[in-house]
């Protein structure tokens, strides 16, 4: 693990591998890189695999109010900067590194050769949904995590997942209860308050993939197949055995799925 100054915090992030393109690996809420655990494994030997911790999250630190989408996808431009990447990208999102990566597209779109969106959404909140998170800040602040781990859990897993690998839901359940209830609150008043990206979708044309888990309950497929018709150059595939933390639930078909995106034509 290493860390660097970006933007006024530390971020920590993972490097392996030496050659091929460049994979940034973006998490999700309230996670940390480790949620990539088996794509690092499984593409160090041909790309340039960078895993990051946004701000807040995992090994890095941050003291801020709100985080907005926009200010983490300004964080790991600069990351790659300061790490000499300057070459296009594919970028790696899931869920709130997607919404993560929806900003990317639009700030730093030079920096980008291919998107893949991992159980995402391109929709903004509801009022309601946006009216929870800001709930969610506020309590999270008086009680700690647990209660966020209690409510998330099982919405992030495919019921075969907490049968067949218990283990990678009790990781991550101890990822979140390590995560600092400023960086929980500080993410969710950020994502309530994202844009709708929906009519920017016929603008990406960059290759793009979207995956999502075939039992995803927080951005379901059908959701996600209608995003990808509407992007220009993207294909959709919907995983078995999975659900919203589909990298995780199902790495061999979601390898699979990458290999076959970044090298064959
Ligand atoms: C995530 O997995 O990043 C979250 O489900 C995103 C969200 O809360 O919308």
């Amino acid at each position: 693990m290493e860390t660097c100054e970006v933007g006024g915090c530390r971020l920590a992030h993972v490097r392996r591998g030496d050659r091929g393109p460049v994979l940034l690996l973006v998490h999700g809420f309230p996670l940390d890189h480790s949620m990539w655990r088996f794509q690092i494994e499984q593409f160090a030997d041909r790309c340039r695999v960078v895993a990051v911790d946004l701000r807040g999250f995992g090994a890095s630190r941050s003291n801020d109010e709100i985080v907005t989408m926009d200010q983490l996808a300004d964080d790991c431009a600069r990351l790659l900067d300061r790490i000499g990447i300057d070459e296009p990208v594919t970028w790696c999102g899931l869920s709130m590194g997607g919404y993560v990566g929806w900003q990317f597209w639009r700030r730093h779109r030079a920096r980008l050769e291919r998107l893949v969106m991992c159980d995402t959404r391109a929709k903004g909140d509801t009022d309601e949904v946006a009216r929870g998170r800001r709930r969610m800040a506020y309590d999270v602040i008086a009680s700690g995590p647990r209660p966020v781990a209690d409510s998330m859990l099982p919405r992030l897993f495919a019921p075969e997942t907490f049968r067949r690998y218990p283990e990678r839901v009790a990781e991550i359940e101890q990822v979140i209860l390590r995560t600092e209830p400023r960086a929980i609150a500080a993410a969710q008043r950020g994502m309530a308050v994202r844009l709708d990206v929906t009519s920017w979708l016929g603008s990406i044309d960059l290759p793009a993939l979207l995956v999502c888990g075939a039992d995803d309950e927080i951005s379901r497929p059908e959701e996600m197949e209608g995003m990808a018709a509407a992007m220009p150059a993207a294909r959709f595939v919907c995983l078995p055995d999975a659900g919203h933390m589909a990298p995780l639930e199902n790495p061999e078909a979601f390898g699979r799925s990458l290999d076959a995106f970044l090298f064959s034509a």
